[in-house]
């Protein structure tokens, strides 16, 4: 069991960049895979989860080179992919597993599917009914992994209503819908992450996107071929989320991340930050691959509580672990509803983040989809506290950055989880100044 503890909270201080964003990384992977022509992309997150991706794609017959600062892809088109005798390990990637499973309903074989020990406890019954109704077969260890599935090469169009916000599931039905002669609707209650529709755009799949007053409508019409594009990654707002919260909660520290994505689906943590009034600006605003990418300063801040609605915790959904550590550390109360979605993810996150903080004697209250917390400034820190990430790296990373703020110790143990997402955790925040 790999522990970790810091040793003071010296303050920060510098300029940085965090790894490209993992949820773009992915879905460059995959769709560039289901093009026609060579992807180049640059910026990419070799993190655990990444890794593990290539791997499967080259057991499906995809060729990716990497390069020194580039990775190429030779698309194999829709449907292209090659039956592979050996089953593909996901590792802890939820997205992984859901957007491979929505490719792979394009391919008339069985694919099986298998991850590690946290990602085969995940529930992916709501996807797999989607997949069916498309025309896929599926097998499941209830509901959960190993799963093997056998597409069609002509999937069915259908018409998804989206009740729990998920940018998962959203984007394996697109990628399922990419072989559908017809047109496939996703209709989504609360918007997510959008990258899966900004990509497709840019390859020219035939994707329109429809803003409602209750809903976003997304139709696509299958069939077209995918053009490969150069694709360049912008900075990982949900890593840049949990390094400027440092800087925030650490007195005299002053930290400037660069070429954080700032896409609106992903920007809500860094407005909900301003409303607590945290000390950030957002400067240096461009395009890049049909993203909108920043600058972000992050200084040491004196923090409100505020209370999130289910319509924030859908666009910050992994910030909510670090959210709730910033919330012990504002003045007044804080709290979120909306959660669900929250308790089927690396962790049942309400439950790490209820008692991480119960045992670090902050007072957190549960609810049935949030918690409750109540700020203190002064957080007593006379004694050393052992902590559970439950092997969810963003479990790890948020009370690691606590701990900074702490004068004894957080034992946090199973901290190599961070991999899975941010590999150079430990080096970006030494380089800001933090002595651990
Ligand atoms: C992701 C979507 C989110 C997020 C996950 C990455 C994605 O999950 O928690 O880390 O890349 O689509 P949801 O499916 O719950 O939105």
């Amino acid at each position: 069991m790999n522990q970790f503890y810091s040793k003071n909270n010296h303050s920060l201080n510098g300029i940085l960049e965090v790894p490209g964003d993992k949820s773009i990384s992915q879905r460059a992977l995959i769709l560039g895979a289901m093009t026609i022509g060579t992807t180049k992309i640059k910026g990419i997150s070799y993190s655990e989860d990444v890794n593990n991706l290539i791997k499967n794609l080259k057991l499906l017959g995809v060729k990716i080179i990497k390069k020194k600062n580039e990775l190429n892809i030779i698309g194999v088109g829709i449907g292209g992919f090659d039956y592979s005798k050996k089953s593909l390990y996901m590792g802890n990637s939820g997205t992984a597993t859901r957007l491979m499973l929505g490719a792979l309903c394009n391919q008339n074989f069985e694919t099986k599917i298998t991850g590690d020990k946290s990602l085969s406890k995940r529930n992916m019954l709501n996807l797999i009914n989607q997949l069916k109704k498309m025309g896929a077969q599926i097998k499941s260890n209830n509901n959960k992994l190993p799963i093997s599935i056998k597409g069609i090469s002509e999937s069915m169009p259908i018409i998804y209503n989206q009740k729990i916000p998920s940018a998962q599931i959203k984007s394996a039905v697109l990628l399922a819908s990419l072989n559908t002669p017809g047109i496939t609707t996703i209709k989504e209650n609360l918007e997510t992450r959008n990258h899966t529709e900004i990509l497709l755009k840019m390859l020219g799949a035939n994707i329109k996107i429809k803003k409602n007053k209750n809903n976003n409508e997304i139709t696509i019409i299958g069939q077209k071929e995918l053009k490969a594009k150069n694709i360049l990654i912008s900075g990982d707002p949900s890593s840049a989320a949990i390094i400027g919260a440092a800087a925030l909660i650490i007195p005299k520290s002053k930290i400037k991340i660069k070429n954080v994505n700032i896409n609106n689906t992903r920007i809500s943590f860094f407005n909900i930050l301003k409303k607590m009034n945290a000390n950030i600006t957002i400067s240096n605003k461009k395009i890049i691959s049909n993203e909108k990418v920043a600058d972000i300063t992050f200084k040491s801040s004196n923090l409100k509580g505020i209370h999130l609605t289910s319509k924030n915790v859908a666009t910050m959904i992994d910030e909510i672990p670090i959210f709730s550590i910033l919330a012990s550390f504002s003045n007044g109360i804080s709290s979120f509803t909306g959660g669900n979605q929250l308790k089927n993810k690396e962790s049942n996150r309400i439950k790490s983040l209820y008692e991480g903080l119960k045992a670090l004697n902050i007072k957190v209250f549960k609810k049935n989809d949030g918690l409750k917390i109540i700020g203190n400034k002064l957080i007593k820190d006379n004694k050393n506290i052992k902590i559970k990430s439950y092997y969810d790296h963003r479990i790890a990373m948020s009370f690691l950055i606590m701990s900074l703020a702490y004068k004894k110790k957080i034992i946090i143990d199973n901290i190599e989880c961070i991999n899975t997402s941010f590999p150079n955790f430990f080096k970006s925040i030494k380089k800001l100044g933090a002595k651990i």
